[in-house]
């Protein structure tokens, strides 16, 4: 009996400010608790409203593909890069971090023709440069790039970017993973429809579970044959769109919370207040931070709403930090640029400006408990 009733008891987890996978809300789990057969009409309903959610999010209309892919949001990048670059085309890959340097690594592997171009990952993009490079580089067909590096917190201008792919007549590939749901993203129309191609996950800004994966797009960005079987894009859809199914099992679990979190969203007003409310996390984090004496590794222009990096003060051991937050109930992630010593904090999630209220006088209690161990 004991057991049964510990197996369904929520052990206590410290609220995460860690994007991904972060705090869900309680909803959303719940929807996990039941076993669903993925070929019944009352599965493939959530699927069907996943999709005509997901085409309202960025403004699509009955034509836009939406893959749903199980799996990781990585999986969604490279089934993007697989699935919309055919073998005589050339990326152009704007690497500045870790997130940008993973498109190339992904290309590299799929054997796509690419160029990798780096850029400094503490300071905004440098449009000129990649204007240059689409000027002397004629066999450029397609631009990738991060909408926000996660890896740094930088929010790149992912609009001009667009813009400049659709005036020299390219395609972006835009790894939205921490951006979707949050950060405004809407599928070009008209002669410039065939533009942009979104990979994006449940389990970011949209706050559902880990495991679900999107591409995006409409279907003149996808023209290439894919060169994976499982990750092939256009047969994942055609297939979903023909038998209402997915090709291969599904995270059927996963699924079912997507489709909660979605209906979430959309109670909650969309992108817009998303937005908002991760902009409100954000500002109360990073003023009552700089009150604590951590200063932002990146300037305020460059700023996302969705995570910020902070330098480690010498005198603060990492680990000794995160064990005294992990204590009053906060889980965050060590930095990811290899050259910086800092650690990054996450305000997206089912997290509200009390909670970052509540987290900032944990640091405070943290540091003063560091403070007094010999
Ligand atoms: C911008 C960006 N791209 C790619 C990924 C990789 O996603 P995953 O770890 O779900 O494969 C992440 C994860 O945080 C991300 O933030």
């Amino acid at each position: 009996m004991w057991q049964c009733l510990r197996h369904f008891l929520r052990p206590r987890t410290p609220l995460l400010l860690t994007p991904g996978p972060l705090s869900t809300s309680p909803y959303v789990r719940a929807k996990m608790r039941v076993d669903y057969p993925s070929r019944d009409a009352t599965f493939s309903a959530l699927t069907t409203r996943i999709i005509t959610d997901v085409r309202a999010l960025v403004n699509g209309n009955d034509k836009t593909v939406v893959a749903l892919l199980p799996g990781s949001g990585t999986y969604a990048i490279e089934a993007m890069l697989r699935s919309s670059v055919a073998t005589n085309d050339h990326v152009l890959i704007i690497d500045n971090g870790a997130y940008g340097a993973r498109i190339a690594d992904i290309a590299a592997q799929a054997q796509l023709a690419h160029t990798r171009q780096k850029h400094d990952p503490y300071v905004s993009l440098d449009l000129s440069a990649i204007e240059e490079a689409l000027k002397s580089n004629k066999a450029i067909t397609h631009i990738a790039m991060t909408y926000c590096e996660t890896s740094s917190g930088m929010l790149n201008p992912y609009e001009s970017v667009l813009q400049l792919g659709c005036r020299y007549g390219k395609t972006l590939l835009v790894d939205a993973m921490s951006a979707f749901g949050a950060l405004p993203l809407s599928l070009p129309r008209g002669t410039h429809a065939g533009r942009l191609v979104i990979a994006a996950s449940a389990n970011k800004c949209l706050e559902g579970a880990p495991g679900l994966a999107f591409v995006i797009a409409n279907p003149q960005a996808l023209q290439a044959t894919s060169t994976s079987l499982s990750l092939d894009v256009q047969a994942q859809y055609a297939f979903m769109q023909k038998t209402q199914q997915f090709r291969f099992t599904p995270p059927v679990q996963v699924v079912a919370a997507c489709a909660e979190a979605l209906r979430r969203h959309k109670a909650e007003g969309g992108v817009d207040a998303r937005h908002k409310r991760y902009q409100k996390n954000a500002h109360i984090l990073i003023d009552g931070m700089q009150n604590l004496g951590f200063a932002t590794v990146l300037q305020d222009k460059d700023l996302s709403p969705i995570i910020v990096s902070f330098h480690r003060p010498p005198a603060l051991d990492f680990q000794a930090f995160y064990h005294a937050l992990w204590k009053r109930g906060f889980a965050i992630y060590p930095g990811k640029l290899l050259d910086i010593d800092s650690f990054r904090v996450g305000c997206i999630g089912h997290v509200f400006p009390r909670d970052m209220h509540r987290f900032l006088r944990a640091v405070k209690a943290s540091r003063k408990a560091l403070a007094k161990k010999p």
